[in-house]
């Protein structure tokens, strides 16, 4: 067999060709395929010394994690950082990833565990701002600012860190490739290189990713499958609500989340997630109401609002924002269908309120009636919650987690929950339930009978 002496890997998506092409024919980028030698494909598939473990012989990860002492960024993980594990956090310039990673720094310093935090992005003066808005009494971390892998590595085998924090792979870089920082063949054989030495020496590592709006170039999504945890820093540059999701975790629960505000003094956590989503809720303007979701095993309750207007356009405009468009025409053709709402001629804006992103189905009916009740400009009663599935006939399925949603809309202080027929009961502590089987008995239970025409 002939063996191919180079090959060409698309630099966005990291697709591989055997010949150069001008346009990468997955991501449809042009100019993006970078020639890799076969001695560099060689280091790409290099292999550490293989050896066997009995069970017996391994140590559970369990009862080493390091408490980071920020609640619920410890929660997060799962209890801790796990030692010796990759830890991935993404998200767009400017979110307040290294104000984040930097407060972790100081947490774990405090508290007596050695931290190294290697600024490959920005001057040494910019990190002692910054730490001096976070922070009076300023801990000992230790800084590098360095951005080359093997004098990072070196760094690592020399000392005994036990977290790193490196912002951001994005800038590192390793002399064994021509390419350039950033590009997947870079960021992918850094972080392969980083997370071996993680595991030898049995520190914890941070990786800084940025992501682009667009979704990301050479980003933090070719390294999803390779790090143990994948964390997202998402929110509003412009608003302080911050939103730290775990999208991916080898050692604790995925989809958890945590909310921080970006102060003037850094980032502080919300303890109580679901009062300060709805602190500055609407109470009596049509179109707005409030859903319990569960975001991983959590239950929070947000905010939907809704505003139908008559369209200056040909194409009436669909906006929704932490929902996904499809979903919000899909539910606006079963209100056209079943409920005889006329929306060609409208535009429908739709918003979750505090930059949430919701995917599960059990917000469709909140959806539903946050639409049904702006087009009619009637309230929607503001003691009350809504849960279910809207199925294409304008039927209500059941969703999971019942009782957790009902719990934290009681501790929110509501009263009334409309729910899937399937839950029988009529009352939940002090919750007066309305079971129902399709959208017609939703609409009648909460408006009346005259709005069913
Ligand atoms: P930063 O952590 O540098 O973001 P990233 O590393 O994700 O690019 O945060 C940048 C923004 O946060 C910047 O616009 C300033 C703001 N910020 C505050 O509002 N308060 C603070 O205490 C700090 C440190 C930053
Ligand atoms: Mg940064």
């Amino acid at each position: 067999m002939v063996k191919l002496k180079v090959k060409y890997i698309c630099q966005v998506c990291g697709y591989e060709s055997i010949g150069w092409l001008g346009k990468c024919p997955n991501c449809g980028y042009f100019g993006s395929l970078t020639e890799i030698k076969e001695e560099d494909m060689e280091k790409l598939e290099e292999r550490k010394d293989i050896k066997t473990f009995l069970i017996d012989e391994i140590e559970s990860e369990e009862s080493k994690r390091l408490k980071i002492g920020l609640k619920e960024f410890d929660d997060l993980l799962g209890g801790g950082i796990v030692p010796g594990s990759l830890i991935l956090l993404a998200g767009e310039p400017g979110i307040g990833k290294s104000t984040l990673l930097l407060q972790l720094a100081f947490s774990l310093q405090e508290k007596g565990f050695p931290v190294l935090y290697v600024s490959a992005e920005e001057s040494l003066s910019q990190i002692r701002f910054r730490a001096e808005r976070i922070s009076d009494k300023i801990p000992s971390v230790k800084f590098l600012p360095e951005n080359q892998l093997e004098n990072i590595l070196e760094v690592l085998k020399s000392n005994n860190f036990l977290v790193v924090i490196i912002d951001s792979i994005q800038t590192i870089y390793s002399n064994n490739f021509s390419t350039s920082p950033g590009g997947i063949v870079q960021v992918r054989e850094c972080t392969s290189r980083l997370m071996n030495l993680a595991k030898n020496i049995n520190t914890a590592i941070f990786l800084v990713g940025h992501i682009t709006k667009e979704g990301d170039i050479a980003g933090p999504k070719t390294l999803e499958h390779l790090v143990d945890v994948v964390l997202y820093l998402e929110g509003d540059r412009y608003q302080e609500l911050r939103i730290l999701r775990a999208i991916k975790n080898r050692f604790g629960p995925t989809n958890n989340l945590a909310l921080y505000e970006m102060r003037d003094s850094g980032l502080r956590e919300i303890l109580d997630v679901s009062k300060k989503l709805l602190e500055e809720r609407n109470r009596n303007v049509s179109g707005a109401l409030v859903v319990p979701i569960m975001e991983g095993t959590k239950p929070i309750l947000v905010e939907l609002q809704s505003l139908i207007s008559r369209s200056n356009t040909t194409f009436p405009r669909r906006i929704s924002i932490g929902v996904d468009i499809n979903k919000l025409a899909l539910i606006l053709a079963i209100l056209e269908k079943k409920l005889n709402l006329k929306l060609q001629d409208k535009d429908v804006f739709f918003n979750v309120v505090g930059g949430i992103k919701i995917n599960e189905p059990a917000v469709d009916l909140g959806i539903a009636f946050s639409i049904f009740s702006s087009y009619y400009d009637i309230i929607f009663p503001e003691d009350t919650v809504v849960i279910g599935e809207l199925g294409l006939g304008g039927e209500i399925r059941s969703v999971g987690n019942i009782e957790k949603r009902l719990k934290e809309s009681q501790k929110l202080g509501f009263k009334k929950v409309v729910l899937p027929k399937s839950k029988v009961s009529k009352t939940f502590e002090d919750l007066i339930l309305y079971p129902i089987s399709d959208i017609y008995e939703g609409i009648k239970i909460i408006w009346g009978n005259k709005w069913l025409s």
